[in-house]
Protein backbone atom coordinates (compact mmCIF):
# COMPACT_ATOMS: atom_id res chain seq x y z
CA UNK A 1 0.00 0.00 0.00
CA UNK A 2 1.50 3.39 -1.15
CA UNK A 3 1.96 5.97 1.82
CA UNK A 4 -0.24 8.47 -0.71
CA UNK A 5 -3.14 5.88 -0.24
CA UNK A 6 -2.34 5.76 3.16
CA UNK A 7 -2.92 8.89 3.28
CA UNK A 8 -6.01 9.05 1.29
CA UNK A 9 -7.35 6.79 3.68
CA UNK A 10 -6.72 8.32 6.64
CA UNK A 11 -8.51 12.07 5.07
CA UNK A 12 -11.71 9.83 4.64
CA UNK A 13 -11.62 7.87 8.04
CA UNK A 14 -10.94 11.47 9.32
CA UNK A 15 -13.92 13.19 7.25
CA UNK A 16 -16.15 9.99 8.64
CA UNK A 17 -15.78 10.72 11.99
CA UNK A 18 -16.35 14.38 11.69
CA UNK A 19 -19.69 13.34 10.62
CA UNK A 20 -19.84 11.23 12.94
CA UNK A 21 -19.33 13.78 15.45
CA UNK A 22 -22.08 15.91 13.81
CA UNK A 23 -24.55 13.42 13.76
CA UNK A 24 -24.47 12.30 17.51
CA UNK A 25 -25.45 16.24 18.16
CA UNK A 26 -29.15 15.57 17.79
CA UNK A 27 -31.63 12.62 18.07
CA UNK A 28 -32.87 12.79 14.15
CA UNK A 29 -29.40 12.28 12.71
CA UNK A 30 -27.97 10.15 15.80
CA UNK A 31 -27.81 6.58 13.85
CA UNK A 32 -26.72 8.04 10.85
CA UNK A 33 -23.64 9.63 12.88
CA UNK A 34 -23.01 6.27 14.51
CA UNK A 35 -23.00 4.68 10.71
CA UNK A 36 -20.12 7.03 9.50
CA UNK A 37 -18.14 6.58 13.07
CA UNK A 38 -18.03 3.05 12.30
CA UNK A 39 -17.27 3.06 8.29
CA UNK A 40 -14.78 5.52 9.15
CA UNK A 41 -12.97 3.05 12.39
CA UNK A 42 -13.47 0.18 9.49
CA UNK A 43 -11.39 2.23 7.08
CA UNK A 44 -9.09 3.16 9.57
CA UNK A 45 -8.11 0.00 11.33
CA UNK A 46 -7.96 -1.73 7.91
CA UNK A 47 -5.75 0.77 6.62
CA UNK A 48 -3.49 0.77 9.79
CA UNK A 49 -3.65 -3.30 9.75
CA UNK A 50 -2.34 -3.12 6.16
CA UNK A 51 0.57 -0.17 6.89
CA UNK A 52 1.23 -2.87 10.34
CA UNK A 53 1.57 -5.49 7.82
CA UNK A 54 3.98 -3.38 5.56
CA UNK A 55 6.17 -2.80 8.17
CA UNK A 56 6.68 -6.29 9.84
CA UNK A 57 8.08 -6.74 6.06
CA UNK A 58 4.53 -8.65 4.69
CA UNK A 59 4.10 -11.96 5.44
CA UNK A 60 0.93 -14.13 6.81
CA UNK A 61 2.46 -13.67 10.38
CA UNK A 62 2.11 -10.30 10.66
CA UNK A 63 -1.55 -10.14 9.44
CA UNK A 64 -2.13 -13.08 12.00
CA UNK A 65 -1.30 -10.74 14.86
CA UNK A 66 -3.22 -8.45 13.56
CA UNK A 67 -6.51 -10.40 13.25
CA UNK A 68 -6.15 -11.83 16.36
CA UNK A 69 -5.98 -8.40 18.45
CA UNK A 70 -9.02 -7.42 15.86
CA UNK A 71 -10.80 -10.67 16.87
CA UNK A 72 -10.69 -10.85 20.82
CA UNK A 73 -10.66 -6.65 21.06
CA UNK A 74 -13.48 -6.65 19.03
CA UNK A 75 -15.72 -9.73 20.45
CA UNK A 76 -15.07 -8.29 24.21
CA UNK A 77 -16.23 -5.37 23.13
CA UNK A 78 -18.82 -6.50 21.61
CA UNK A 79 -20.07 -8.75 23.96
CA UNK A 80 -20.02 -5.69 26.49
CA UNK A 81 -21.52 -3.13 24.38
CA UNK A 82 -24.11 -5.64 24.13
CA UNK A 83 -24.64 -6.71 27.86
CA UNK A 84 -24.38 -3.43 29.54
CA UNK A 85 -27.65 -1.52 31.03
CA UNK A 86 -28.03 2.14 29.81
CA UNK A 87 -27.88 3.44 33.63
CA UNK A 88 -24.38 1.29 33.58
CA UNK A 89 -22.91 3.27 30.52
CA UNK A 90 -20.89 5.74 31.92
CA UNK A 91 -19.24 2.45 33.68
CA UNK A 92 -18.76 0.78 30.46
CA UNK A 93 -17.26 4.22 28.77
CA UNK A 94 -15.11 4.64 32.05
CA UNK A 95 -13.23 0.96 30.90
CA UNK A 96 -12.88 1.90 27.68
CA UNK A 97 -10.67 4.49 28.56
CA UNK A 98 -8.82 2.83 30.90
CA UNK A 99 -7.69 0.59 28.08
CA UNK A 100 -6.94 3.70 25.87
CA UNK A 101 -4.89 4.87 28.41
CA UNK A 102 -2.83 1.54 28.67
CA UNK A 103 -2.62 0.86 25.11
CA UNK A 104 -0.84 4.26 25.08
CA UNK A 105 1.40 3.54 27.61
CA UNK A 106 2.10 -0.24 25.84
CA UNK A 107 2.89 1.89 22.82
CA UNK A 108 4.66 4.29 24.24
CA UNK A 109 7.17 1.49 25.87
CA UNK A 110 7.60 -0.36 22.94
CA UNK A 111 8.58 2.60 20.72
CA UNK A 112 11.26 3.99 23.53
CA UNK A 113 12.56 0.23 24.08
CA UNK A 114 12.71 -0.72 20.17
CA UNK A 115 12.39 2.66 18.06
CA UNK A 116 13.56 1.27 14.97
CA UNK A 117 10.61 -0.84 14.67
CA UNK A 118 8.76 1.88 14.70
CA UNK A 119 11.05 3.41 11.55
CA UNK A 120 11.38 6.42 14.31
CA UNK A 121 15.04 6.08 14.45
CA UNK A 122 18.11 3.73 12.37
CA UNK A 123 19.33 1.16 14.95
CA UNK A 124 21.54 2.69 16.85
CA UNK A 125 20.59 5.78 16.51
CA UNK A 126 18.86 7.74 19.30
CA UNK A 127 14.98 8.59 19.07
CA UNK A 128 15.03 12.69 17.85
CA UNK A 129 14.34 15.25 21.19
CA UNK A 130 10.95 16.07 20.01
CA UNK A 131 9.42 12.30 19.93
CA UNK A 132 10.90 11.53 23.05
CA UNK A 133 9.12 14.76 24.24
CA UNK A 134 5.75 13.64 22.54
CA UNK A 135 6.42 9.72 24.10
CA UNK A 136 7.21 11.51 27.32
CA UNK A 137 3.59 13.17 27.04
CA UNK A 138 1.57 10.52 25.69
CA UNK A 139 2.83 7.90 28.19
CA UNK A 140 2.70 10.13 31.06
CA UNK A 141 -1.26 11.46 29.90
CA UNK A 142 -1.85 7.89 29.29
CA UNK A 143 -0.86 5.76 32.45
CA UNK A 144 -3.11 9.41 34.33
CA UNK A 145 -5.74 8.03 32.37
CA UNK A 146 -5.72 4.24 33.05
CA UNK A 147 -5.07 4.34 36.68
CA UNK A 148 -7.72 7.28 36.99
CA UNK A 149 -10.51 5.48 34.72
CA UNK A 150 -10.18 2.31 36.84
CA UNK A 151 -10.95 3.96 39.56
CA UNK A 152 -14.07 5.97 38.13
CA UNK A 153 -15.49 2.55 37.06
CA UNK A 154 -15.01 1.12 40.55
CA UNK A 155 -17.03 4.46 42.21
CA UNK A 156 -19.41 4.21 39.39
CA UNK A 157 -20.07 0.10 39.87
CA UNK A 158 -20.46 0.81 43.56
CA UNK A 159 -20.29 -3.19 43.74
CA UNK A 160 -16.88 -3.69 44.74
CA UNK A 161 -16.14 -3.57 48.68
CA UNK A 162 -12.10 -2.43 48.19
CA UNK A 163 -12.53 1.05 49.76
CA UNK A 164 -11.03 3.27 46.40
CA UNK A 165 -13.75 1.75 44.61
CA UNK A 166 -16.34 3.24 46.79
CA UNK A 167 -18.26 6.34 46.48
CA UNK A 168 -17.44 8.10 49.15
CA UNK A 169 -14.32 10.44 48.87
CA UNK A 170 -10.93 9.48 50.20
CA UNK A 171 -9.67 12.15 51.84
CA UNK A 172 -6.31 12.94 53.69
CA UNK A 173 -3.94 15.98 54.81
CA UNK A 174 -1.61 16.71 52.59
CA UNK A 175 -3.52 15.28 49.46
CA UNK A 176 -3.26 18.13 47.07
CA UNK A 177 0.54 18.75 48.11
CA UNK A 178 1.62 15.19 46.98
CA UNK A 179 -0.09 15.63 44.07
CA UNK A 180 1.41 18.67 43.06
CA UNK A 181 5.11 17.03 44.11
CA UNK A 182 3.43 14.09 42.00
CA UNK A 183 3.08 15.95 39.38
CA UNK A 184 6.00 17.74 39.11
CA UNK A 185 8.42 15.11 39.58
CA UNK A 186 6.58 13.11 36.72
CA UNK A 187 7.35 16.50 34.63
CA UNK A 188 11.14 16.48 35.74
CA UNK A 189 11.57 12.69 35.10
CA UNK A 190 9.92 14.04 31.54
CA UNK A 191 12.25 16.48 30.78
CA UNK A 192 15.60 14.47 32.30
CA UNK A 193 14.35 11.70 29.90
CA UNK A 194 13.83 14.32 26.75
CA UNK A 195 17.61 14.96 27.25
CA UNK A 196 19.01 11.79 28.05
CA UNK A 197 17.02 9.29 26.42
CA UNK A 198 17.01 6.56 29.62
CA UNK A 199 14.84 4.04 29.98
CA UNK A 200 14.83 4.07 33.81
CA UNK A 201 13.79 7.89 33.79
CA UNK A 202 10.81 6.50 31.25
CA UNK A 203 9.37 3.41 33.40
CA UNK A 204 9.92 5.91 37.36
CA UNK A 205 7.81 8.76 35.52
CA UNK A 206 5.13 6.31 33.68
CA UNK A 207 4.95 4.47 37.52
CA UNK A 208 3.87 8.06 39.09
CA UNK A 209 1.73 9.10 36.37
CA UNK A 210 0.32 5.43 37.22
CA UNK A 211 -0.22 6.44 41.05
CA UNK A 212 -1.36 10.22 40.53
CA UNK A 213 -3.93 9.10 38.10
CA UNK A 214 -4.85 7.02 41.29
CA UNK A 215 -5.03 10.22 43.83
CA UNK A 216 -6.52 12.85 41.43
CA UNK A 217 -9.74 10.51 41.09
CA UNK A 218 -10.46 9.09 44.53
CA UNK A 219 -10.93 12.23 46.37
CA UNK A 220 -13.93 12.79 43.94
CA UNK A 221 -17.55 11.73 45.33
CA UNK A 222 -19.13 9.18 43.08
CA UNK A 223 -21.77 10.96 42.14
CA UNK A 224 -19.68 13.55 39.99
CA UNK A 225 -17.73 10.79 37.91
CA UNK A 226 -19.88 11.69 35.14
CA UNK A 227 -18.35 14.48 34.81
CA UNK A 228 -14.62 12.93 35.69
CA UNK A 229 -15.23 10.60 33.00
CA UNK A 230 -16.08 13.15 30.23
CA UNK A 231 -12.67 14.56 31.22
CA UNK A 232 -11.03 11.18 31.21
CA UNK A 233 -12.30 10.52 27.67
CA UNK A 234 -10.46 14.00 27.02
CA UNK A 235 -7.52 12.94 28.31
CA UNK A 236 -7.41 9.55 26.52
CA UNK A 237 -7.84 11.32 23.78
CA UNK A 238 -4.82 13.53 23.89
CA UNK A 239 -2.85 10.90 24.96
CA UNK A 240 -3.51 9.06 21.70
CA UNK A 241 -2.82 12.09 19.78
CA UNK A 242 0.32 12.28 21.34
CA UNK A 243 1.37 8.79 20.59
CA UNK A 244 0.17 9.44 17.15
CA UNK A 245 3.08 12.17 16.67
CA UNK A 246 5.62 10.13 17.91
CA UNK A 247 4.56 7.15 15.87
CA UNK A 248 3.53 9.86 12.73
CA UNK A 249 0.38 8.55 12.33
CA UNK A 250 -2.22 11.46 10.82
CA UNK A 251 -5.04 9.24 11.89
CA UNK A 252 -3.97 8.75 15.08
CA UNK A 253 -3.21 12.51 15.96
CA UNK A 254 -6.57 13.41 14.23
CA UNK A 255 -8.95 11.00 16.05
CA UNK A 256 -7.00 11.74 19.66
CA UNK A 257 -7.45 15.63 18.81
CA UNK A 258 -11.36 14.97 18.00
CA UNK A 259 -11.49 12.54 21.31
CA UNK A 260 -10.02 15.22 23.01
CA UNK A 261 -11.48 18.08 22.24
CA UNK A 262 -15.23 17.11 22.25
CA UNK A 263 -14.45 15.47 25.57
CA UNK A 264 -13.03 18.45 26.98
CA UNK A 265 -16.52 20.29 25.57
CA UNK A 266 -18.52 17.88 27.25
CA UNK A 267 -17.11 18.56 30.36
CA UNK A 268 -17.83 21.79 30.06
CA UNK A 269 -20.85 21.74 28.82
CA UNK A 270 -21.89 19.38 32.01
CA UNK A 271 -20.02 21.66 34.40
CA UNK A 272 -22.55 24.60 32.42
CA UNK A 273 -25.59 22.83 33.20
CA UNK A 274 -24.81 22.01 36.63
CA UNK A 275 -23.76 25.34 37.33
CA UNK A 276 -20.96 24.12 38.53
CA UNK A 277 -17.03 25.20 37.78
CA UNK A 278 -14.77 22.45 36.83
CA UNK A 279 -12.60 22.67 40.08
CA UNK A 280 -15.64 22.35 42.41
CA UNK A 281 -16.44 19.22 40.63
CA UNK A 282 -12.40 18.04 40.78
CA UNK A 283 -12.38 19.30 44.40
CA UNK A 284 -15.49 17.40 45.24
CA UNK A 285 -18.55 20.00 45.56
CA UNK A 286 -21.39 18.55 46.41
CA UNK A 287 -22.96 15.16 45.37
CA UNK A 288 -20.22 13.24 47.51
CA UNK A 289 -21.75 11.61 50.42
CA UNK A 290 -25.21 10.75 51.20
CA UNK A 291 -26.54 11.73 48.25
CA UNK A 292 -30.27 10.16 48.94
CA UNK A 293 -30.28 10.76 52.27
CA UNK A 294 -33.47 12.30 53.20
CA UNK A 295 -33.60 16.08 53.70
CA UNK A 296 -32.84 16.41 57.34
CA UNK A 297 -35.11 18.34 59.21
CA UNK A 298 -37.68 19.07 56.45
CA UNK A 299 -38.59 15.58 56.29
CA UNK A 300 -41.33 16.46 58.88
CA UNK A 301 -43.09 18.97 56.46
CA UNK A 302 -46.65 17.37 55.35
CA UNK A 303 -47.29 17.22 51.51
CA UNK A 304 -50.29 16.54 49.36
CA UNK A 305 -50.51 12.90 47.95
CA UNK A 306 -52.53 11.11 45.97
CA UNK A 307 -52.53 7.63 43.97
CA UNK A 308 -51.68 6.56 40.62
CA UNK A 309 -55.89 6.28 39.78
CA UNK A 310 -55.59 10.24 41.25
CA UNK A 311 -53.31 11.07 38.69
CA UNK A 312 -54.84 9.16 35.48
CA UNK A 313 -58.08 11.19 36.58
CA UNK A 314 -56.37 14.78 36.10
CA UNK A 315 -54.42 13.99 33.44
CA UNK A 316 -57.03 12.58 31.31
CA UNK A 317 -58.82 16.01 32.30
CA UNK A 318 -55.73 18.00 30.70
CA UNK A 319 -55.54 20.08 27.82
CA UNK A 320 -51.99 19.79 27.82
CA UNK A 321 -49.58 17.22 29.70
CA UNK A 322 -45.55 18.51 30.16
CA UNK A 323 -43.68 14.92 31.19
CA UNK A 324 -40.52 15.89 32.73
CA UNK A 325 -38.48 12.10 32.93
CA UNK A 326 -35.49 11.96 35.01
CA UNK A 327 -33.09 9.72 37.09
CA UNK A 328 -35.61 7.95 38.56
CA UNK A 329 -37.30 7.13 35.33
CA UNK A 330 -34.18 5.41 34.12
CA UNK A 331 -33.55 3.68 37.22
CA UNK A 332 -37.09 2.39 36.83
CA UNK A 333 -36.86 1.29 33.95
CA UNK A 334 -40.02 3.10 33.08
CA UNK A 335 -39.43 4.82 29.79
CA UNK A 336 -42.07 2.49 27.68
CA UNK A 337 -44.62 2.30 30.47
CA UNK A 338 -44.43 6.21 29.31
CA UNK A 339 -44.56 6.04 26.20
CA UNK A 340 -48.21 3.83 26.52
CA UNK A 341 -49.25 6.47 28.93
CA UNK A 342 -48.82 9.40 26.52
CA UNK A 343 -50.10 7.51 23.45
CA UNK A 344 -53.48 6.89 25.62
CA UNK A 345 -53.67 10.74 26.83
CA UNK A 346 -52.98 11.35 22.96
CA UNK A 347 -55.74 9.18 21.83
CA UNK A 348 -58.31 11.30 24.15
CA UNK A 349 -56.81 14.64 22.74
CA UNK A 350 -54.60 15.57 25.11
CA UNK A 351 -51.28 17.37 23.97
CA UNK A 352 -48.60 15.61 25.00
CA UNK A 353 -44.85 17.03 25.88
CA UNK A 354 -41.64 16.27 26.89
CA UNK A 355 -39.39 18.30 28.69
CA UNK A 356 -35.35 17.30 28.59
CA UNK A 357 -32.77 18.84 30.94
CA UNK A 358 -29.38 18.74 29.53
CA UNK A 359 -27.97 16.71 33.13
CA UNK A 360 -31.36 15.02 33.83
CA UNK A 361 -30.16 11.43 34.81
CA UNK A 362 -26.36 10.46 35.04
CA UNK A 363 -24.94 10.93 31.46
CA UNK A 364 -25.07 13.31 28.91
CA UNK A 365 -28.52 12.68 26.68
CA UNK A 366 -29.28 10.26 28.88
CA UNK A 367 -33.03 10.84 28.55
CA UNK A 368 -33.22 11.44 24.96
CA UNK A 369 -31.56 8.16 24.95
CA UNK A 370 -33.98 6.44 26.80
CA UNK A 371 -36.88 7.71 25.21
CA UNK A 372 -35.46 7.20 21.69
CA UNK A 373 -35.36 3.64 23.15
CA UNK A 374 -38.73 3.33 23.80
CA UNK A 375 -39.42 4.83 20.42
CA UNK A 376 -40.69 7.99 21.57
CA UNK A 377 -41.30 10.61 18.53
CA UNK A 378 -38.81 12.91 18.28
CA UNK A 379 -41.30 15.83 17.40
CA UNK A 380 -42.56 15.33 21.45
CA UNK A 381 -39.29 15.60 22.76
CA UNK A 382 -38.79 19.10 23.52
CA UNK A 383 -34.97 21.08 24.80
CA UNK A 384 -35.00 22.72 27.99
CA UNK A 385 -34.96 26.19 26.17
CA UNK A 386 -37.56 25.23 23.84
CA UNK A 387 -40.13 24.86 26.36
CA UNK A 388 -39.27 26.27 29.25
CA UNK A 389 -42.25 29.50 28.34
CA UNK A 390 -44.47 26.40 27.96
CA UNK A 391 -45.02 25.41 32.15
CA UNK A 392 -47.02 28.59 32.42
CA UNK A 393 -49.87 27.41 30.19
CA UNK A 394 -49.40 24.27 30.63
CA UNK A 395 -52.98 21.92 32.57
CA UNK A 396 -50.34 19.81 34.38
CA UNK A 397 -46.62 19.10 34.51
CA UNK A 398 -45.54 15.42 35.67
CA UNK A 399 -42.43 14.76 36.74
CA UNK A 400 -40.93 11.24 36.85
CA UNK A 401 -38.18 10.14 38.91
CA UNK A 402 -36.11 13.73 38.98
CA UNK A 403 -35.51 16.27 41.46
CA UNK A 404 -33.11 18.81 40.61
CA UNK A 405 -33.84 19.75 37.75
CA UNK A 406 -37.26 20.83 38.68
CA UNK A 407 -35.96 22.41 41.87
CA UNK A 408 -37.02 25.62 42.54
CA UNK A 409 -33.62 26.25 45.17
CA UNK A 410 -31.59 27.03 41.86
CA UNK A 411 -33.37 30.32 42.08
CA UNK A 412 -32.36 31.26 45.77
CA UNK A 413 -29.34 33.03 46.09
CA UNK A 414 -26.62 31.14 48.51
CA UNK A 415 -28.30 27.36 47.41
CA UNK A 416 -25.49 24.75 46.32
CA UNK A 417 -27.38 24.92 42.96
CA UNK A 418 -27.96 28.98 42.67
CA UNK A 419 -28.06 29.66 39.11
CA UNK A 420 -28.05 26.07 37.73
CA UNK A 421 -31.09 26.53 34.91
CA UNK A 422 -34.23 24.50 35.52
CA UNK A 423 -36.99 22.92 33.81
CA UNK A 424 -40.13 25.44 35.49
CA UNK A 425 -42.33 22.78 36.09
CA UNK A 426 -43.46 25.66 38.83
CA UNK A 427 -45.42 27.15 36.90
CA UNK A 428 -47.61 24.72 35.42
CA UNK A 429 -51.24 24.86 36.67
CA UNK A 430 -50.90 21.58 38.34
CA UNK A 431 -47.79 19.70 39.41
CA UNK A 432 -47.79 15.95 39.63
CA UNK A 433 -44.36 14.11 41.18
CA UNK A 434 -43.86 10.76 41.15
CA UNK A 435 -40.86 9.59 43.40
CA UNK A 436 -40.61 6.85 45.92
CA UNK A 437 -40.10 9.04 49.42
CA UNK A 438 -39.02 12.79 50.22
CA UNK A 439 -35.60 11.66 49.92
CA UNK A 440 -33.21 14.55 48.21
CA UNK A 441 -31.87 13.81 44.82
CA UNK A 442 -28.05 13.80 43.40
CA UNK A 443 -27.48 17.42 44.60
CA UNK A 444 -28.81 16.62 48.51
CA UNK A 445 -31.13 19.47 48.52
CA UNK A 446 -34.87 19.53 49.96
CA UNK A 447 -37.22 20.51 46.93
CA UNK A 448 -39.63 23.27 47.54
CA UNK A 449 -41.82 21.93 44.85
CA UNK A 450 -42.84 18.36 46.71
CA UNK A 451 -44.60 21.24 48.98
CA UNK A 452 -46.66 23.71 46.63
CA UNK A 453 -50.54 23.85 47.16
CA UNK A 454 -50.42 22.94 43.20
CA UNK A 455 -48.12 20.01 43.89
CA UNK A 456 -49.63 16.17 44.46
CA UNK A 457 -46.47 13.51 45.32
CA UNK A 458 -47.48 10.02 44.12
CA UNK A 459 -45.19 7.50 45.94
CA UNK A 460 -44.02 4.35 44.43
CA UNK A 461 -41.77 2.98 42.00
CA UNK A 462 -42.02 4.82 38.82
CA UNK A 463 -42.56 1.59 36.02
CA UNK A 464 -45.14 0.47 38.79
CA UNK A 465 -47.39 3.75 39.36
CA UNK A 466 -47.21 4.55 35.25
CA UNK A 467 -48.28 1.11 34.43
CA UNK A 468 -50.87 1.83 37.21
CA UNK A 469 -51.76 5.12 35.77
CA UNK A 470 -52.38 3.71 32.06
CA UNK A 471 -55.02 1.29 33.44
CA UNK A 472 -56.77 4.26 34.64
CA UNK A 473 -56.62 6.61 31.89
CA UNK A 474 -60.13 5.77 30.05
P1 LIG B 1 -31.96 13.49 40.83
O1 LIG B 1 -31.89 14.89 41.28
O2 LIG B 1 -30.83 12.59 41.16
O3 LIG B 1 -33.31 12.87 41.40
C1 LIG B 1 -33.72 11.60 41.01
C2 LIG B 1 -34.93 11.25 41.85
O4 LIG B 1 -35.42 10.01 41.36
C3 LIG B 1 -34.58 11.04 43.31
O5 LIG B 1 -35.07 12.11 44.08
C4 LIG B 1 -35.25 9.69 43.67
O6 LIG B 1 -36.12 9.90 44.77
C5 LIG B 1 -36.05 9.34 42.43
N1 LIG B 1 -36.02 7.92 42.11
C6 LIG B 1 -34.97 7.07 42.19
N2 LIG B 1 -35.35 5.84 41.84
C7 LIG B 1 -36.66 5.91 41.52
C8 LIG B 1 -37.61 4.96 41.07
N3 LIG B 1 -37.30 3.67 40.89
N4 LIG B 1 -38.87 5.37 40.83
C9 LIG B 1 -39.23 6.66 41.02
N5 LIG B 1 -38.37 7.61 41.45
C10 LIG B 1 -37.10 7.23 41.68
O7 LIG B 1 -32.18 13.37 39.25
P2 LIG B 1 -32.44 14.46 38.13
O8 LIG B 1 -33.55 15.39 38.49
O9 LIG B 1 -32.53 13.69 36.86
O10 LIG B 1 -31.13 15.34 38.16
C11 LIG B 1 -29.88 14.83 37.76
C12 LIG B 1 -28.81 15.27 38.72
O11 LIG B 1 -27.60 14.55 38.41
C13 LIG B 1 -28.51 16.75 38.63
O12 LIG B 1 -28.22 17.28 39.90
C14 LIG B 1 -27.27 16.77 37.77
O13 LIG B 1 -26.47 17.91 37.98
C15 LIG B 1 -26.57 15.51 38.24
N6 LIG B 1 -25.59 15.00 37.28
C16 LIG B 1 -25.99 14.79 36.01
C17 LIG B 1 -25.05 14.39 35.09
C18 LIG B 1 -25.49 14.23 33.66
S1 LIG B 1 -24.44 14.48 32.50
N7 LIG B 1 -26.73 13.91 33.38
C19 LIG B 1 -23.74 14.14 35.45
C20 LIG B 1 -23.38 14.31 36.80
C21 LIG B 1 -24.33 14.74 37.70
P3 LIG B 1 -36.55 8.64 45.68
O14 LIG B 1 -35.29 8.05 46.18
O15 LIG B 1 -37.41 9.24 46.72
O16 LIG B 1 -37.32 7.71 44.79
Amino acid sequence: MSASLVTLLYLVASICFIQALKGLSHPTTSIRGNVFGMVGMTIAVLTTAALIVKLAGGGVAGLGYVLVGLVVGGGAGAVMAQRVEMTKMPELVAFMHSMIGLAAVFIAVAVVAEPQAFAIAPAGEPIPVGNRIELFLGAAIGAITFSGSVIAFGKLSGKYKFRLFQGAPVRFAGQHWLNLVLGLATIGLGIAFAATQRFEFFIVLIALAFVLGVLLIIPIGGADMPVVVSMLNSYSGWAAAGIGFSLNNSMLIIAGSLVGSSGAILSYIMCKAMNRSFFNVILGGFGGEGTTAAAGGQAQRSVKSGSADDAAFILGNAETVIIVPGYGLAVARAQHAVKELAAKLTEKGVTVKYAIHPVAGRMPGHMNVLLAEAEVPYDQVFEMEDINAEFGQADVAIILGANDVVNPAAHVKGSPIYGMPILEAYKAKTVIVNKRSMASGYAGLDNELFYMDKTMMVFGDAKKVVEDMVKSVD
